[in-house]
């Protein structure tokens, strides 16, 4: 097969920024997909309904004409986010889905969740609406080391969480664990699982073999072999609690190539092309448009949409700018580190 056509793809999880910088990359989002999720990490965080439609205006202000781009919203959870705020913004239709961080876990989280008996009253209002809580999954302490703050948070926080509210809908953003895969496998209701691009294609040799490379990290930062296997597999198994959420999450060159570099990878660009190459390496190409656009609707509760896109191999790799020039500043887009040949006609 050299050429696959799929219901055009939604993204459910997406960084757009603010300002320069979302001017600047979210043209490349709204040419490829639909619709997305919208992170509310900015800085402040996108925490009251009034946040989330000034943000969503300040989105559509900078849309280009002639591109069809549906961003949905989600309010950052506070310690402080007012259970009523949330549902009446979630019953208007401007917001979808409600994000958790714990607070530390990445980046703008500090203020995120410390406690989370201060949020329940907020979790149990979701769960009686039907309103879904995506969750950034890892635990911050310390004392937990980094490639295990997944596989520590789901044991110790999501399914603790899952049992006392067992209707409140949750989506586990960016697995990156085979544990993450299992639980997810193995749950019976209300929980399903994004998965990055750039998950699919590294582990964590990309980031610190021959060299430190600052492009390849993010959070949760990618895992060994084995786990990119699991989630190789997750993603092309036709599982519709499995789904795409790209994380694309740029960060100007300065703030990744420095003594401490910001976690995230800019993958807007070409996400379609590498997840073409990696369904087709797993003799899955049939399985895509359930990846990518079908079964992230259907856990949302939305239809899949009626526009299509087409993904052609041509015999020469395709190449991608090596950097965007935003107004904020150059950033680089995420090289596969493999030729890959899929381009969006
Ligand atoms: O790598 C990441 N970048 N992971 C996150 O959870 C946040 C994101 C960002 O906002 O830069
Ligand atoms: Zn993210």
């Amino acid at each position: 097969m050299d050429e696959i056509t799929l219901p055009k793809p939604d993204d459910w999880h997406l960084h757009l920024r603010d300002g320069a910088m979302l001017k600047g990359i979210l043209p490349f989002s709204a040419k490829h997909f639909a619709r997305a999720i919208i992170m509310p990490n900015l800085v402040p965080p996108v925490v009251t309904a009034t946040d989330a439609q000034a943000y969503r205006d300040r989105i559509m202000a900078v849309l280009p004409q002639g591109l069809d781009f549906t961003p949905l919203m989600t309010l950052y959870l506070t310690e402080g986010t007012d259970p009523a705020d949330v549902a009446a913004a979630h019953a208007s239709g401007l917001v979808t889905a409600v994000k958790l961080y714990p607070a530390g876990a990445t980046t703008n989280s500090h203020s995120g969740v410390r406690d989370l008996s201060k949020v329940m009253p907020v979790l149990e209002k979701m769960a009686e609406i039907g309103m879904p809580l995506c969750i950034h999954g890892e635990v911050t302490s310390s004392d937990v080391d980094i490639f295990d703050r997944e596989a520590v948070f789901i044991e110790t926080v999501l399914d603790p969480l899952r049992k006392r509210l067992p209707d409140l809908k949750i989506t586990l953003e960016h697995v990156t664990t085979s544990d993450g895969v299992d639980y997810v496998s193995g749950a019976d209701k209300n929980l399903a699982a994004t998965i990055t691009t750039h998950h699919l294609m590294i582990n964590r040799n990309a980031i610190l073999a021959g060299g430190i490379k600052p492009h390849y990290y993010c959070l949760p930062v990618a895992k060994r072999e084995s786990h990119r296997l699991a989630l190789r597999k997750a993603a092309t198994s036709g599982d519709p609690r499995f789904f795409l959420g790209t994380d694309s999450a740029p960060h100007v060159d300065p703030l990744k190539e420095c003594g401490c570099g910001c976690a995230g990878i800019f993958t807007a660009i070409n996400t379609l092309s590498c997840l073409a190459h990696v369904f087709e390496e797993e003799s899955a190409l049939d399985k895509l448009a359930g990846f990518a656009s079908v079964s992230g609707p259907a856990w949302y509760g939305l239809p899949v949409n009626t526009d299509t896109v087409t993904l052609r191999k041509r015999s020469s790799p395709v190449s991608w700018p090596a950097k965007i020039e935003t107004g904020d500043g150059p950033v680089t887009v995420f090289d596969p580190m493999v030729p890959v040949h899929w381009e969006v006609a």
